[in-house]
């Protein structure tokens, strides 16, 4: 079977199309057909050997992905030959809340990913996904469609006529932007582009604000709300963590998911947060729970994952190469396997 690796160490360089043995599955372990992956920044971080994680080379990158499983190992209960699934991020959080026990056997890192024609991965790792759903479309959701809904919807709250400020339309955010339209919540979306904003009012956003022309997005959002918003999806980190804060109703919450401008805020003053009476949650993706209870949802309202290019496998590093530039692209890159 063909599969991406890095052989030796970390960097683009070192991404290989290689060909490997299909594997075997084991007692409760499905053999997947992968059909499809899509990229994550934090791959890319991965890739770049920059997240403190235990890599062990060679290894197989990228941890989102779907498939059909073709063959089940001994003891297999939950699946059959012939369903179409994908891989939980954290393998072995089922439910509750992240803990320690739960986090740390991630695919892609440091298990080995799906970037390959056939993955072995564990029956309770794995989740049914959507019929409506083209390959592609159900692999991009095990990252950044399931941290939005669990940040928004099971552990947010999120209710229909709250608001919601998102920043930027990569892949987390755009997810963030179609659940609070599903759930009837108003959503203000920030991007340094206004072709970008212009399609996030064709996908339903409330508000735009181009976070490049109005450095002060925070204020803004505040006179829109008259008082703040509700919620806050934060994937910026360092250039915006503040001015998230800022953006609250008193009592609001702020979802601390990513960390593209940096994860360091030298000298931050915590009075914002006792001022706001905010929530500030740290985001650990999501639970195989929620994961089921979110495609369920994304049946129910025939929503499709917004996709901005695909690439063969044999030019996966185009894809990443897309990934690094940062600001190409609206939603997801995927791979087709
Ligand atoms: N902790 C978790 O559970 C978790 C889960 C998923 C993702 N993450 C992290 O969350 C972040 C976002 O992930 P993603 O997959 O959605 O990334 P992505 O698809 O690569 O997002 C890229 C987009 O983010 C926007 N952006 C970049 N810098 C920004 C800034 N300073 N302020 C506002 N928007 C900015 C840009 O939008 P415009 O082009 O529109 O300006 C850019 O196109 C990453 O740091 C990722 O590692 C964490």
């Amino acid at each position: 079977m063909k599969a991406v690796q890095l052989t030796n160490g970390f960097g683009f360089e070192e991404l290989t199309l290689t060909e490997l043995d299909i594997p075997t599955p084991g007692p409760q372990e499905v053999l997947i057909r992968m059909r499809a992956a899509s990229l994550n920044y934090r791959d890319l971080v991965i890739l770049n050997g920059l997240m403190p994680v235990d890599i062990k080379f060679p290894f197989i990158p990228v941890s989102d992905g779907a498939g059909e499983i073709v063959a089940v190992g001994p003891g297999v209960t939950r699946f059959q030959v012939g369903h179409r699934v994908a891989g939980n991020l954290q393998q072995r959080f089922i439910a509750g809340n992240p803990r320690a026990e739960v986090l740390g056997e991630s695919l892609a890192g440091p298990l080995n990913g799906v970037a390959a024609e056939y993955v072995v991965l564990h029956e309770n790792g794995i989740v049914r996904i959507p019929d409506h759903l083209t390959w592609e479309e159900a692999s991009t959701l095990p990252i950044a469609a399931l941290t939005a809904w669990s940040m928004l919807i099971e552990y947010g709250g999120l209710q229909a006529g709250d608001t919601v400020l998102l920043q930027g339309t990569g892949g987390v955010s755009i997810f963030g932007l179609q659940f609070a339209v599903m759930a009837g919540a108003r959503a203000i979306i920030t991007s340094s582009s206004n072709a970008k904003l212009e399609r996030a009012k064709v996908l339903g956003a409330w508000q735009t604000i181009n976070y490049s022309e109005v450095p002060d997005w925070d204020k803004v959002a505040l006179e829109l709300t008259d008082g703040g918003v509700d919620h806050v999806l934060d994937v910026g980190g360092a250039a915006t963590m503040v001015k998230s804060i800022n953006a609250l109703r008193i009592g609001g919450t702020v979802s601390m998911v990513g960390f593209l401008s940096g994860l360091t805020i030298p000298e931050y003053d915590v009075t914002g947060i006792l001022q706001k009476a905010a929530t500030v949650r740290g985001s650990q993706v999501g639970n195989r729970d929620h994961f089921e209870k979110m495609n369920r949802a994304i049946a129910h309202h025939g929503l499709h994952p917004v996709i901005d290019q695909v690439f063969p496998l044999n030019r996966i590093g185009e894809a990443f190469a897309l990934l690094a530039e940062g600001k190409q692209y609206f939603g997801k890159i995927v791979v087709q396997i």
